[in-house]
Parts: structure tokens; C-alpha cells; sequence
């Protein structure tokens, strides 16, 4: 079975072979007249559900079309209208769900939750996002780097902000692609050990540096993220704001870095919170390039979890 957990849980070779999968469809795709389906349709014939117990804009639309330009059919399920979220168990789920699908897309809080619906699923199962890791969108991002400047291996990214979920992909996705890391935040933080050491133990060299504008020093690409993610309580909003203020992505933070740096979120944005407009909008910005990109490196996760 070949479920799509974690960037870490995935060979690097087949990583690898997923983006080159995920450009070649992009470009395919961008070459057709408009309005015409895809030549390839490997998804034909296949139902995917695609379930959301958080809220969500580019998961649920970029798997809703990636499905369907490959010819497949989905079901968005919510997990509060299913009976996931009044008792049934996981694992039951995961069973009866196997019995009509052929693949599961889950975006949910715990990584338990993640880990159950895989081990009794018959069908593959993709990480949507949980509070601890979002596989997909960083391998839109390895996807989005290299369309932009070329292999993103040996270079530097700088993550400013708060080390939350995304940015412990992006430490899986240093080991596996075999990229430069270094976090700029406060020291409480800082993502956990375990997604450091993963990256460390692949050879990236990882740094915590507490100064912004040192952090960025020498940048191929700049990354920041909301500062309150969606399983933080409300009340941690005005302590974050106060902690992170000084780790804005703004055009003084930008002017440290290498010139031809680029800029990455994941988005949705709090702008002028994380980062400033003028860098959202500006020229180091690839940010609805990540966003598009969702859509392609999903269609090659699918492709490669069906084999087909
Ligand atoms: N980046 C991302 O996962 O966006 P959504 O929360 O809108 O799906």
C-alpha cells in the first residue's frame, strides 16, 4: 500500500520522480488548448474522498480538479456531517470507506487520526495536512523553487515565523531533497527536535538563528506562514503577535537576503501580519505559483499512490 504520510516516509528517489511527474503534467496540461481534457486520463474510473475535518481553499479545490482533469470522480466529505465526528471510530471508517473508494485524502487535526485511517485503510491514503506536518504543499513548493531557479539541492531556505506544521516538511523535505535550513523565531517556537534531527541526519546543516536579518543572510528562498495555525487557541493570538513582530517578511528582511531570493508562503496570508503586502505582491513572490502548484504535485501524489 502506498500511502502518502510524510515527506520523510517517502522513498527520495520516488520524490524525486513525483515532481518530474508533477512538471510534465503541468506543462503537458499548459500546451493543450483550453478547455480540452487531458490526452492521460489514469484516474478514470477511480472515485477519491477527499475528507476535511478543518477548513481548507487550496487542498479541497486543487484534489477536487486534480481528480477530475485525470479523468477520476471525488466526494468532499466533511468530517463533522459524517459519523467520524459523532463516535464511529477511525479505524471503522477507514474499513467501510476502503469498500467504496480507491483513494482517501484526509486533512485533519491529530496525526493519530492520520495514522489510524491508514493503518485500516485497503485503499492508499494521503496526508492533507495535519497540526504536525503538510506534506503536499511543500512538495508544491520543491516543485515551484525548481521551476523558478533550478535544483533546489545545496541551497539555503530560511523559514521566519513560527515552527509549526509547514515548516516541519520543509525539514523533512531538506533531508530528502538535500537543501540548507535555517529557522528564525523565537526559541518556544522552534520546530521540534525530531523534525531537526530527520534533516540533520540526512546531512542538511540546520541552524537556529535568533536574528532575522543574520537568518537571511545568503537566502535562496525566504519562507513564512500564518502566525497562529488553525488548532492554536485564539487565545495564543496576541502573545504570538507580539513574539513573531519581529520576524515579518518585509522588504528590509528581503533586502538581506540574495538578490534573485524568492519568497514562499503557503497561504492563506495575514498580510502585513507575517508578511508585508509589498513582499506578497513584489518581485520575489512565487506565492500563487505554490498555490497552482498544489494542483500538479497533488495530481503526481495521486498517481504515484495508485501506481498508475
Ligand atoms: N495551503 C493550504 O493548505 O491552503 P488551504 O488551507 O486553503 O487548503
Amino acid at each position: 500500500m502506498k500511502h502518502f504520510l510524510d515527506i520523510h516516509k517517502t522513498d527520495a528517489a520516488d520524490l524525486r520522480a513525483m515532481i518530474n511527474s508533477a512538471r510534465a503534467m503541468k506543462i503537458a496540461r499548459n500546451d493543450r488548448p483550453k478547455g480540452e481534457p487531458d490526452d492521460v486520463q489514469p484516474l478514470a474510473g477511480r472515485m477519491v474522498a477527499l475528507i476535511f475535518e478543518k477548513p481548507s481553499t487550496r487542498t479541497r479545490v486543487s484534489f477536487d480538479v486534480g481528480v477530475r482533469q485525470m479523468g477520476g470522480q471525488t466526494m468532499v466529505l466533511s468530517g463533522k456531517e459524517m459519523q467520524l465526528g459523532h463516535g464511529e471510530t477511525i479505524a471503522d471508517t477507514a474499513r467501510v470507506l476502503s469498500r467504496y473508494v480507491d483513494l482517501i485524502m484526509i486533512r485533519t487535526y491529530e496525526e493519530a487520526t492520520l495514522l489510524e485511517m491508514a493503518e485500516h485503510a485497503t485503499v492508499p491514503v494521503i496526508n492533507g495536512l495535519t497540526n504536525r506536518t503538510h506534506p503536499c504543499q511543500i512538495m508544491a513548493d520543491v516543485m515551484t523553487y525548481e521551476e523558478h531557479r533550478g535544483p533546489i539541492a545545496g541551497r539555503q531556505v530560511v523559514w521566519a515565523g513560527d515552527g509549526n506544521n509547514v515548516c516541519a516538511s520543509f525539514l523533512h523535505a531538506a533531508g530528502q531533497f538535500g537543501f540548507d535550513f535555517t529557522f528564525t523565531g523565537p526559541e518556544t517556537l522552534e520546530p521540534e527536535d525530531k523534525f531537526v534531527g530527520f534533516a540533520r541526519g540526512k546531512g542538511s546543516r540546520v541552524v537556529m538563528e535568533r536574528d532575522p536579518l543574520r537568518a537571511v543572510q545568503g537566502a535562496d528562498l525566504v519562507v513564512t506562514d500564518t502566525w497562529v495555525s488553525m488548532h492554536d487557541p485564539e487565545s495564543a493570538k496576541e502573545r504570538r503577535h507580539n513574539q513573531l513582530s519581529p520576524y515579518q517578511v518585509n522588504d528590509a528582511l528581503m533586502a538581506h537576503a540574495k538578490p534573485d531570493a524568492l519568497f514562499m508562503h503557503c497561504l492563506p496570508a495575514h498580510r502585513n501580519d507575517e508578511v508585508t503586502s509589498a513582499v506578497m505582491d513584489g518581485p520575489h513572490s512565487v506565492v500563487f505559483d505554490e498555490a497552482e502548484n498544489r494542483l500538479h504535485a497533488q495530481k503526481a501524489v495521486m498517481r504515484w499512490c495508485l501506481g498508475v
